[in-house]
């Protein structure tokens, strides 16, 4: 049998992963280049499976972890808003509940620039981060936070145990679903953890990929797309149980889980209501996720139609937003400079650089301004309202956008 015809090995429970939609060979999503690098890109076969004991969807081929995150890994949290007010408002809920106590240490991995941490520093309460990306921890260290530049691992957490003592809580947003290693994960919490500690994590939801078709949302950073069933399941594998859910509007839809050892705390109402809820939409079988993969088919070839008959039309289109997910959409539809002349962002790391397999080139804001083009085709849509209200100018100078989720429609 050929290699990748061969079921992958769930990175949970080690049942069989059926694979249930194929987005191709892909490059690293945050792999932003030089114009004029030649050096041999690299690439992955990107697909996605559901275990067939655990229902944990997953990537069934895995990225080494240093190939993604490193010194210069160019995603910074606080570029959006949106998202500084969001984790400004996680750390005071942690204040004020968990972290109340006069011994209070939370430990979060993937802090990247500090955008939780930071209120927590200001509160003066005890803090560690982990963020294996030199250039990000470094951006942490500058406000002020406490800084691992590593990997949250067994080994790496038993480690702070020992120097520095239990902690109450041990978060992680947008990182859990980063990390193939989830057994390393989980022996780390649980030497880290206070009897009594939580460990909590936001990631994205698959009842909202789903939803909404949002297939930019599976990339090789994106390793699990996590819904209550699976994340049951996975706790209690090593010994947790999921005590509380909770839907969260950012990035598309995502939803925070909270975990505490089996036994320690009574699971709120919203555990069995989104359990229920999963189960009323079908979410755990694998036909669902087979009618999610012909969904994702039509986006691409509608979105690709559009394309084509603007640029046929002398159209003038860009995009906004150079964000991990749209490596998935241009690599996927085959949407180069020819369709989409350049991608507008905020980000300095990202700017003066091209797209990853694409090599669309990424320019600051300023160049979307002037001109403003015909037509945006929106990267960044989990950011849609922050950006909608800043960019009110483009629409009134006659300029549309066009988005993909849950449809490709201009507006
Ligand atoms: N928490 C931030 C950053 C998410 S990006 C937010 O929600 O915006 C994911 C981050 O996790 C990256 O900065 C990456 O370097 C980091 N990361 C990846 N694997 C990790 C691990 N094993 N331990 C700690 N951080 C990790
Ligand atoms: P994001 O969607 O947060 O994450 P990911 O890369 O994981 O898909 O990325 C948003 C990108 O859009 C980021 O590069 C910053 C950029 N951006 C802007 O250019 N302008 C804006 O107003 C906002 C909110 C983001
Ligand atoms: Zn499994």
């Amino acid at each position: 049998m050929p290699r990748e015809l061969a079921p992958a090995v769930c990175r949970v429970c080690e049942g069989n992963v059926h694979e249930f939609l194929d987005l191709g060979r892909q490059p690293l999503s945050d792999a932003f280049r030089a114009p004029d690098d030649d050096t041999e890109e690299f690439f992955y076969r990107l697909a996605v499976g559901q275990c067939e004991k655990c229902t944990m969807v997953q990537l069934t081929e895995e990225v080494p972890r240093e190939r993604m995150f490193h010194q210069d890994y160019p995603y910074h949290s606080s570029g959006s808003s949106v998202m500084r007010a969001h984790f400004a408002d996680v750390a005071r809920r942690f204040l004020a509940t968990e972290l109340s106590g006069p011994e209070a240490f939370i430990v979060e991995m993937g802090c990247n620039d500090g955008v939780m941490l930071g209120t927590i520093r200001e509160a003066g309460v005890r803090h560690l981060g982990f963020e294996p990306s030199g250039a990000v921890a470094e951006a942490a260290r500058a406000v002020g936070v406490r800084v691992r530049t590593a990997f949250f691992e067994d080994s790496t957490a038993a480690q702070v145990r020992a120097e520095e003592g239990p902690a109450q809580v041990v978060y992680a947003a947008n990182t859990m679903c980063h990390i193939p290693y989830p057994d390393s994960i989980f022996r780390g919490v649980d030497a880290l953890l206070a009897p009594d500690g939580v460990f909590v994590f936001e990631d994205p939801y698959l009842g909202d990929v789903v939803a909404k078709t949002s297939f930019d949302q599976i990339y090789d950073e994106h390793f699990f797309l996590f819904s209550a069933h699976s994340v049951q399941t996975m706790a209690a594998h090593h010994g947790f149980e999921l005590v509380d859910v909770e839907r969260l509007p950012v990035h598309g839809g995502e939803v925070r889980y909270t975990l505490a050892r089996a036994g320690r705390r009574t699971p709120t109402p919203a555990v069995a209501a989104l359990l229920a809820e999963e189960d009323a939409a079908g979410l755990s079988r694998l036909e669902t996720l087979r009618g999610f993969a012909a969904d994702v088919m039509r986006i691409r070839d509608d979105l690709v139609a559009l394309l084509r008959r603007l640029r046929a039309e002398g159209a003038r289109v860009v995009a906004y937003g150079a964000t991990a997910k749209s490596a998935t959409v241009t690599n996927f539809c085959d949407i180069g400079p020819e369709l989409v002349s350049f991608v507008s962002d905020s980000t300095p790391a990202k700017q003066h650089r091209v797209t990853p397999g694409k090599h669309i080139p990424v320019r600051p804001p300023a160049a979307f301004r002037d001109p403003y083009p015909d037509y945006a085709l929106l990267f960044a849509w989990n950011h849609a309202d922050e950006i909608m209200a800043n960019e009110q100018e483009f629409r009134r100078s006659g300029g549309k956008w066009i988005s993909y989720v849950p449809t490709v429609r201009v507006s």
